[in-house]
């Protein structure tokens, strides 16, 4: 069976608090769009394989620990050799290692016939990683709480995405350990734009779009988040931000000129720029 699995970009992303359990309760207005991984699935004998040799093939793979939390769920020994063409860029704040995991949930749920409901897999997923819920389900939604309390939303209008991550890793549990939610001066507008969803107000939804991750990055992390940013609204981008953790950062434009042409101004500097729809 072959499964798609699209990126996810944060429209907003906001940080209410720090929980007993570690994590923070988040507020997070979410997308899928069409830059995705292919995942080839075979009855097999639990191999797994992906097109970057440095990534780990083995039970630190998110969609291998989702196989594995998908047998403990249902009792079903189904045992599957997994192959994982990547294309969504690895630890760029486009939850492509959670989007595998939930393409396994899917389709384990369809090769086995265990006829769980889409909800019912995203409580599995929850186990294997905070944005692994919303993968399973897709399309525009507010996540809230670790990730996993979602709530679909009206569909953001049909628009051409420029992605582009730059070439410096962040690490997610670094960047939150750097977060003081009371000294969150910025925040997302998410009802607004939850507001301009129900419009079907493209322009109004990518104006209001911000994540507050990007007022902790380090200041030359942030510069260059800046200009990247910049360049997408020359360009003509209705908004541009970063997308969860970063560091990759996007802009929505209703041309698809205009979008090409910021492809291509930023591939002049990078070497991961992409050209996407919505889903
Ligand atoms: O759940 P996941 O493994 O994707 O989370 C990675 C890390 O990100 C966690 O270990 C935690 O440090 C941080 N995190 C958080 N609050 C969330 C989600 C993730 O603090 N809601």
């Amino acid at each position: 069976m072959q499964a798609l699995a699209y990126a996810k970009l944060n429209l907003t992303l906001d940080i209410l608090g720090k929980r007993e359990d570690g994590y923070h309760n988040l507020q997070m207005v979410m997308q899928s769009i069409s830059l995705s991984d292919t995942l080839t699935i075979t009855p097999g004998s639990g191999r797994m394989d992906t097109n970057l040799s440095y990534l780990p093939s083995d039970e630190r793979n998110l969609a291998q620990l989702a196989a594995a939390a998908f047998r403990r769920a249902t009792g079903q020994d189904c045992q599957v050799d997994i192959s994982i063409d990547k294309h969504i860029p690895v630890c760029a704040g486009m939850a492509g290692g959670s989007s595998d995991a939930a393409a396994v949930l899917r389709a384990l749920n369809q090769l086995t016939g265990a006829g769980l409901t889409p909800e019912q897999l995203a409580k599995i997923g929850a186990a294997v990683g905070s944005d692994v819920p919303y993968c399973v389900l897709g399309g525009t939604a507010l996540a809230e709480g670790r990730g996993e309390v979602l709530q679909a939303l009206p569909p953001l209008p049909a628009c051409h995405v420029v992605v582009c991550k730059p070439p410096f890793p962040i690490s997610t549990p670094q960047l939150f350990a750097r977060v003081d939610v009371k000294k969150i001066v910025r925040r997302p507008d998410t009802r607004g734009l939850i507001a301009a969803l129900e419009r079907g107000d493209l322009a109004d939804a990518a104006r209001r779009m911000y994540n507050v991750f990007e007022d902790v990055l380090e200041p030359r992390r942030r510069s260059e988040i800046d200009a990247i940013k910049s360049v997408l609204i020359d360009c003509g981008a209705l908004g541009a931000s970063m997308t969860g953790s970063g560091p990759t950062v996007f802009g929505l434009f209703d041309n698809a000129q205009a979008a090409r042409q910021a492809q291509q101004r930023l591939s002049e500097q990078y070497r991961e720029v992409f050209l996407a729809e919505t889903v």
